[in-house]
């Protein structure tokens, strides 16, 4: 089946109904492909769509460990689904310790997709199972308040989720079969899908900004070794706590810097629990709570 053919009469049905959509659904189900489609449909109406990026890792829309918003009138805008009209920090590539940030940074996106359009398609990481995706697909439609879920499940996997949803929130959920067909992106290919990304945002020339402690959020403790924080990747926050784009902080002789080439407008900062090589834009996991407290 053509990518192009997904799921019509649901499209239909859900562009009829407008409102906020919302995908869920694991890795590699076909929530990203679906999003454009639906997307497309809304273009070729008329009507005036917004597209969320809630994925933090697989992301279609602004760099990693952010989400992203990009207003969808026109087929320009959807064929620039990469670039962000807006971006929230969330601060890592998965959900895992970070619920609460993203979340959030979903649900002020969706607020302001809300001001301008009319219909907002809300696409989400693949993590849908054990308490982190449970309580992460709970809390986001608890907070974004969807008119519609859809459900893209292999199997039954969703069954949990799904149930959770209609005891709890009473939506309307749409439960669709993945299409086998979907081709499964190896872990390899989501490594570089990720670089390629972070290629992207750290486009040269970069600058480097001096750093003064004291423009942290949360602050940093008394008396850290601020070498500690050298290559770990920060949002770069405005005065309105959208972020600006991503940061790497270097720590040379003494002074912190962040190198980034979005820095004109940064108000803060706000640190990622990742360390990022500058070079090969590899990353790894960091506990900020033991690179503060070393506990
Ligand atoms: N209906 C479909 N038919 C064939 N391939 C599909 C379909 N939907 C998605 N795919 C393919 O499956 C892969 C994963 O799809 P994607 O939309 O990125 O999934 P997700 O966003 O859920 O991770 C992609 O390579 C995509 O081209
Ligand atoms: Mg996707």
């Amino acid at each position: 089946m053509a990518a192009g053919d997904v799921y019509p009469e649901l499209r239909s049905s859900l562009l009829k109904r407008g409102g906020t959509v919302m995908l869920i659904g694991g890795p590699d189900t076909g929530k990203t492909t679906f999003s454009r489609r639906l997307l497309a449909d809304a273009i070729a109406q008329g009507i005036v769509a917004a597209y969320v990026d809630a994925d933090v890792g697989q992301t279609t829309t602004g760099p990693p460990a952010c989400a992203g918003l990009r207003f969808v009138r026109s087929r320009k805008d959807l064929d620039d689904l990469h670039k962000a009209d807006e971006l929230r920090f969330v601060g890592s590539t998965s959900p895992d310790g970070l619920v609460l940030q993203q979340v959030v940074a979903t649900a002020a996106l969706v607020e302001r997709a809300r001001q301008e359009a009319d219909f907002v398609v809300v696409d989400t990481t693949g993590s849908v199972s054990g308490v982190i995706g449970q309580t992460l697909k709970y809390h986001k439609v608890e907070l974004v308040a969807p008119d519609t879920v859809v459900a893209l499940q292999r199997g039954r996997e969703m069954e949990p989720i799904i149930g959770m949803l209609r005891r709890f929130f009473g939506i309307a959920i749409e439960t669709v079969q993945a299409l086998r067909q979907a081709e499964s992106v190896a872990a390899a290919q989501r490594r570089s899908n990720r670089i390629e990304a972070f290629t992207r945002e750290f486009a040269p020339p970069l600058q480097k900004w001096r750093v003064l402690p004291t423009v942290f959020a949360p602050t940093l403790p008394a008396g850290l070794d601020l070498s500690r924080l050298h290559g770990i990747l920060v949002g770069l926050l405005d005065d309105h706590g959208r972020c600006l784009g991503l940061g790497i902080l270097e720590h040379d002789g003494g002074t912190l810097r962040v190198a980034t080439n979005k820095g004109d407008d940064m108000k803060g900062l706000r640190l990622a629990s990742l360390r990022i090589d500058p070079e090969t834009f590899a990353t790894e996991k960091v506990r900020l709570r033991q690179l503060m407290f070393g506990v």
